[in-house]
């Protein structure tokens, strides 16, 4: 597991055979992170668990980008997308997720991400497109 940071900026990176995990309650609270997703964002796992996904949100992420995401998750089951995500320490990390739901026999519904190394060019055309997106909030 390479975690590595850019010489000339606060981006972090991570090795393309690698994911970051997460799994939320009924509530969206954390139940589960796996390593990469600590190192990745910088925190340790008891300080992740109960806590909201948008303890990684970045502010230059769309709020509309989050609103498809529940949508889709709530209508079709998944969402898939590119997100800029923050890290503890103020830098930040570009991921390819997917996010899906749940839902066990017994009805007990959770939230699931798998989230990989994005494809550059799909990072560079979100810059612009989120900062058309945030321009219009
Ligand atoms: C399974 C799942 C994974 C999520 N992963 C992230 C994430 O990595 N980064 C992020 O900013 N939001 C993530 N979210 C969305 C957050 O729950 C939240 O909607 C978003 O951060 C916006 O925060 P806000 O609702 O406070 O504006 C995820 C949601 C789900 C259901």
């Amino acid at each position: 597991m390479a975690v590595t940071k850019d010489k000339t900026s606060d981006e972090w990176y991570f090795d393309e055979n690698e994911y970051i995990l997460s799994e939320t309650d009924d509530k969206g609270l954390i139940i589960y992170a796996n390593d990469l997703f600590c190192e990745m964002a910088g925190y340790k796992l008891d300080e992740l668990l109960g806590e909201p996904h948008n303890i990684v949100r970045h502010a230059e992420m769309p709020r509309i980008a989050f609103q498809g995401l529940w949508d889709d998750i709530q209508s079709k089951g998944f969402w898939t997308g590119i997100v800029k995500n923050r890290r503890k320490d103020g830098g930040f990390y570009w991921v390819h997720a997917t996010a899906m739901r749940k839902i066990a026999k017994d009805g007990k519904t959770t939230y699931l991400s798998v989230r990989r190394v994005p494809r550059r060019m799909d990072v560079n055309s979100c810059i612009s497109l989120y900062a058309e997106l945030r321009d219009k909030e």
